[in-house]
């Protein structure tokens, strides 16, 4: 690994970057995450996901010792450091070193981490589409471990990716408690019904800012959105169906446990979905280039 890794207060070459073995990040899952994209050197939807990051940690009494300003701050810097217009932004905060024992109160200081990479890649193939399988496992109920949590605690995701994996699938879909549909291991899930694109509530699910994203484009071009809890009668007799998340983007879904989903193709409303959010990951976000001195003209200023 090369490039530069935000890490106890300073950025360190990638491999002198490294936390104590007794943070309970690492000892438990204590701890929070955000993954954040750049494009076309800027942070898209930056200061949404830094307050997520931040609602994660008030949840499992986490303080950040960073304002939200500051650790939006330090993510545009790392993109600098590591020379990234384009790429893949992971922010950590973990409780911190302590001891071992899991009572919180043995870690005085969290620790932020902040990793700024080109690429992240998901799924082979994703913009021609992919097959999914449903999960055994199930998703965290809103009364264990939240789902809204973006926590450190991602088994009951990686032993679902393991069996898609397994299964030669590309990734799985897992179910609530009570067999309704909740969500991808890594992303949010959407299908298209004969009157609407139709989304889970969050209750059971990450609340995702690509979901919250591709909710309000579909608003934009004319196409009813509705959150309801669905079953997989509806995912099988959908039109089409596809996932989303910040390093996916929105990835069509052809099939579901071999089911081919609408005709197999990408549907229309998925290619329309999938055009707008290319066009406006784009097209908006906190610039990564260095604010001009006070009182420099900037190109395309007038005088
Ligand atoms: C479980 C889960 N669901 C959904 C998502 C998508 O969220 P976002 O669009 O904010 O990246 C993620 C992203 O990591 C996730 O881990």
């Amino acid at each position: 690994m090369d490039g530069l890794v935000y890490v106890g207060g300073t950025f360190r070459p990638a491999a002198d970057a490294a936390i104590s073995v007794f943070d309970h990040g690492l000892l438990y899952g204590d701890g929070v995450f955000e993954g954040i994209r750049a494009y076309n050197g800027r942070v898209f939807k930056l200061e949404r996901h830094v307050e997520r990051l931040f609602d994660s940690a008030k949840a499992i009494r986490l303080e950040i010792p960073h304002t939200p300003a500051e650790v939006c701050d330090i993510v545009v810097e790392a993109c600098r450091q590591n020379g990234i217009a384009d790429g893949y932004l992971r922010v950590v905060v973990t409780r911190g070193a302590g001891d071992l024992g899991l009572d919180p109160r043995k870690c005085p200081r969290a620790c932020l981490i902040v990793i700024a990479r080109p690429t992240l890649s998901i799924y082979r193939a994703a913009s021609a589409g992919i097959r999914i399988v449903t999960s055994t496992f199930r998703r965290n109920a809103p009364d264990t471990t939240s789902p809204s949590i973006k926590s450190l605690n991602y088994l009951n995701n990686v032993l679902a990716r393991i069996e898609a994996n397994d299964r030669g699938a590309d990734e799985a879909l897992m179910l609530d408690g009570h067999g309704y549909v909740a969500e991808a291991t890594v992303d949010n899930f959407f299908i298209v019904t004969d009157h609407a694109l139709m989304t889970p509530p969050t209750a059971t699910n990450l609340k995702g800012v690509t979901r919250e994203t591709v909710m309000a484009l579909a608003a934009t071009l004319g196409i009813t959105v509705e959150e309801k809890p669905f079953t997989l009668f509806d995912v099988w007799t959908a039109r089409e169906a596809f996932i989303c998340g910040t390093a996916a983007e929105v990835v069509p879904v052809l099939s579901v446990d071999e089911r081919v989903i609408g005709n197999g193709a990408i549907g229309p409303v998925t290619g329309r979905i999938v055009t707008a959010y290319h066009e406006i990951v784009r097209s908006q976000g906190r610039s990564i280039l260095p604010a001009p001195p006070v009182g420099e003209v900037v190109a395309g200023d007038r005088v």
